[in-house]
């Protein structure tokens, strides 16, 4: 995707060096636009625990690129298997994580350690240009939603989205935002409501910024205003992203979008899920049980940070209270209209799914 003009990935090797790790620090969007240089693996272990990257393919890919780094320190099997560990527990719910690691422990197990450092750069590379592959496939498959309520409606279409799940998650493109892009490339007039995404602001720090950098038309909304907007024939779809989804077609994603989901199916609004396939976990039946769902510091909600009038960043606490913070809910198949994957859509049921993944059968 384009920064005014100049076309950039979330994540990339420095082509001056051919190995360090570039990316953006999200936590200064959307007041500055900074790129850390990584350079050991503890480093991108932090970006992705703070949150510097964020977004479930993302983290996979920084997490692929973090075993490379590791490799240069020490390319012995003990160090690879310590680091890929420390790397896959730094954040939980994301199946991608867990993912793009075990993807690269795959080949690097049997590379001797002389070659283990080219091996590993030329498989995160891989990982990186197919999660870009895949999400612009999904804008492929999702845009045809999209141009299909303006043939229902005859008007703009309103799309609701949560979080962010845009270029800035994944490699490039997105996942929900994708279609939207796509959309807003071949002229389809639409609008799209931006939840604020409380406690840390995705939505109208990083969605906001990417569709603004990009001049789709956008609104932030508070978390709390899509139900309404549904009721009043304001949202004619929703699309989301995701960080897992079960064999069965339940939805992990940030916490809120359960509520959004709910809201949708009693106002008979279709709810999208757009997903690489690298977000399914076939091990897990049962979303609500059986995902692991971040618990992140209560610092984030009593706190917020922002700019002020005179352009200092400052934080500021709301509350005098403590606060909880689970990161992530779990959406129920029942309440997911369909999921849209780089093969296609599919209804969000094991069915559905094994009909685009007949392999897993
Ligand atoms: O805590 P985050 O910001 O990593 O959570 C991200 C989300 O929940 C996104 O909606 C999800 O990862 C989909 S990203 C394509």
């Amino acid at each position: 995707m384009k920064i005014d003009g100049t076309p950039y990935r979330s994540v990339w090797v420095d082509p001056d060096d051919g190995w360090s790790v570039r990316i953006f620090d999200q936590t200064k969007l959307p007041w500055a636009l900074e790129i850390l240089r990584l350079t050991m693996v503890g480093q991108a272990a932090h970006a992705i625990r703070s949150m510097q990257v964020r977004g479930a393919p993302l983290i996979g890919a920084v997490a692929a690129y973090g075993v490379c780094l590791a490799l240069r320190a020490d390319a012995s099997t003990a160090a690879l298997e310590h680091d890929s560990a420390m790397l896959a527990a730094t954040r939980p719910t994301a199946v991608n994580l867990r993912w793009a690691i075990d993807r690269m422990l795959t080949v690097l197990r049997p590379a001797t350690p002389a070659d283990r450092v080219a091996v590993a750069y030329a498989e995160a590379g891989r990982i990186a240009d197919e999660d870009a592959a895949q999400c612009e496939a999904i804008g492929r498959h999702g845009v045809e939603l999209i141009a299909a309520a303006v043939a229902r409606t005859g008007r703009r279409v309103n799309v609701l989205t949560h979080c962010n799940a845009g270029w800035l998650a994944t490699v490039d493109w997105g996942t929900a935002l994708a279609p939207i892009y796509m959309a807003f490339e071949r002229g389809i007039d639409l609008h799209v409501w931006v939840d604020e995404t409380r406690p840390r602001n995705q939505g109208a720090a990083l969605t906001a910024w990417e569709l603004g950098r990009h001049g789709v038309p956008h609104t932030v909304i508070a978390d709390n205003a899509g139900g309404h907007l549904m009721q009043h024939d304001q949202v004619d779809l929703v699309i989301v992203g995701t960080d897992r989804v079960t064999r069965t077609g339940d939805v992990a994603n940030k916490i809120g979008t359960y509520l959004k989901a709910l809201a949708a199916h009693d106002n008979v609004v279709p709810f999208w899920v757009g997903l690489p396939s690298t977000t399914i976990d076939w091990n897990v039946a049962d979303g609500v049980r059986e995902i692991p769902i971040e618990e992140r510091s209560g610092a984030e909600v009593t706190d917020v940070t922002g700019r002020t009038a005179d352009g200092r960043i400052e934080t500021v606490r709301v509350t005098p209270s403590g606060a909880a913070n689970p990161a992530f809910d779990v959406t129920p198949a029942r309440l997911v209209t369909g999921l849209i994957t780089e093969r296609g859509r599919c209804a969000a049921s094991a069915e559905g799914l094994l009909s685009l993944f007949p392999e897993r059968r």
